[in-house]
């Protein structure tokens, strides 16, 4: 039977998993209960001065032990889908050996949960919690960290596997290369250039490594694939200068990851850029037949778009690209040739514009670069300063226009033919947001910290009408 005609309006989201994301550092808290040992993120966030407010992951959201209540909470918002990340050193807390036990149980039982009340979890496995003895060994730049990533993987899949069916390896590798070892804005607060290039090519060594021992571990019904942060990033004029800047910038956000992940490749114009940094010998020979594993779906995590042009001579990467006021570059190589320009928009909390093409250029531009590769959107929302919870009940009109124009895009973008099949809300819950800590509030459901009481925003019970109707509402 041919398709049927179908008014956009209510056919937008065929089969969609409707879907809300966290992740472990970010809600748990519980750091030191069953066998739990220090990520990096632990040692980042208790160091003075990296987290604002000095904040930490220590309590976070106690999900650890209000995971039920959490559960409940999603179901009574009728979600279909939730993303969630295991935390390496719960599970495995050196890096190395055999599993904890009880690690393994509690994110068994959380899916158990989950599937009891018909949600499909999606798990993460790695959303920057590197273990700390791992980073004392050297951490991502070192190779030995992929191969502890792609047995720490086996350990998951072996533990969840009858029961998960969808798997990321990593979360927004660029991040943890270029954020943790660039700039250092994030854990383990490194600041070489090299390191983080020896990074993104470990962490993409790693997604490879990683797919096989779970593609070895899991069921064939399993779906495998990673959850990137593609930068959008425009020219600020059709200048040959400024187009090359775009080229420069989409190179160490985008190409770095895609070329090994997609074409088996690191493309010249990269290799050329930061020839005078490294000769990137650190690239063994079939490592990139091990980068490029087949991928049963690609998650897309997206925020704001970017601007660029040549550079201008002010130090424009430390105001406008979206990753905090650090005195160094996360972009290796290309501060002689390239400044950040904000892009046009309304701001959110964070600083970042509201600009929803921005997605949907990133949909269609990844359905041609993946032919054939379902897309989920795995992260996209809002920080913005919501009051506090007063009578039951937190307005956040701003939240709700952000995920409207956005899922409109998403909408459009399938009308132009993206195979999007989810899209997952980042977040589920207020959260630990990194070197901003508690400060900026991503969470369609309020937490207050000091009670740790959940209230849903109005945000939550749109987003809930939106999932149960499969349509967006007018306007
Ligand atoms: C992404 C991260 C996620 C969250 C959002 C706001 O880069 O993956 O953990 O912090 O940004």
């Amino acid at each position: 039977m041919g398709a049927l005609p179908c008014p956009m309006r209510t056919c937008g989201f065929p089969g969609f998993l409707w879907g809300a994301a966290t992740a472990a550092y970010q809600i748990e808290g519980a750091v030191r209960e069953d066998g739990r040992t220090w990520s990096i993120w632990d040692t980042f966030s208790h160091t003075p001065g990296k987290v604002h407010g000095g904040d930490t992951g220590d309590v976070a959201c106690d999900h650890y032990h209000r995971w039920r209540e959490d559960v409940r909470l999603m179901a009574d918002l009728g979600l279909g889908a939730y993303r969630f990340s295991v935390a390496w050193p719960r599970v495995q807390p050196t890096g190395r050996g055999p599993a904890v036990q009880r690690g393994l149980d509690f994110y068994r039982a959380l899916v158990d949960e989950l599937l009891a009340h018909g949600i499909t979890p999606m798990v993460t496995l790695y959303h920057w919690d590197l273990p700390q003895d791992l980073e004392t060994g050297g951490g991502w730049p070192e190779r030995e960290t992929a191969h502890r990533f792609a047995e720490y993987a086996g350990l998951v899949a072996g533990a969840l596997g009858d029961r998960v069916e969808l798997w990321a390896t990593l979360n927004e590798p660029w991040c943890s290369a270029f954020l943790g070892y660039g700039s250092g804005v994030h854990a383990p607060g490194r600041t070489d250039p090299v390191a983080a290039l020896r990074a993104a090519h470990h962490l993409n060594l790693a997604h490879g490594l990683a797919s096989q021992s779970l593609r070895a571990a899991l069921p064939a019904r399993a779906g495998v694939g990673v959850c990137l942060n593609p930068s959008a990033v425009r020219p600020l004029t059709q200048a040959a200068a400024d187009l090359d800047a775009r080229r420069r910038i989409d190179a160490l956000a985008n190409r770095v990851f895609t070329g090994p992940l997609l074409r088996g490749a690191y493309d010249d114009d990269l290799l050329a850029d930061t020839a005078a940094l490294t000769d990137w010998g650190f690239v063994r020979d079939g490592d990139l037949d091990v980068t490029r594993q087949p991928l049963d779906f690609l998650g897309i995590n997206y925020y704001s778009p970017s601007v660029v042009s040549a550079a201008t001579g002010d130090t424009g990467h430390r105001r406008h690209d979206g990753h905090g006021t650090a005195d160094h570059s996360p972009w290796p190589g290309a501060d002689e040739h390239v400044s950040f320009h904000r892009a046009p928009g309304e701001l959110t909390a964070m600083d970042w514009p509201v600009d929803p093409t921005g997605l949907k250029d990133l949909l269609l531009e990844y359905t041609a670069q993946a032919p054939g590769v379902p897309l989920y959107v795995t992260e996209n929302g809002a920080a913005f300063d919501d009051g506090p919870a007063d009578g039951g009940t937190v307005h956040d009109p701003d939240r709700i226009r952000y995920l409207h124009g956005h899922l409109a895009a998403v909408r459009e973008a399938i009308v132009e033919g993206a195979d999007v099949r989810g899209y997952f809300l980042w977040s589920l819950l207020d959260n630990f947001e990194w070197a901003y800590g508690y400060s900026k509030r991503f969470g369609a459901v309020h937490v207050d910290y000091a009670t740790q009481v959940r209230t849903p925003k109005s945000s939550a019970h749109w987003y809930a009408k939106v999932a149960a109707s499969g349509e967006l509402p007018a306007g």
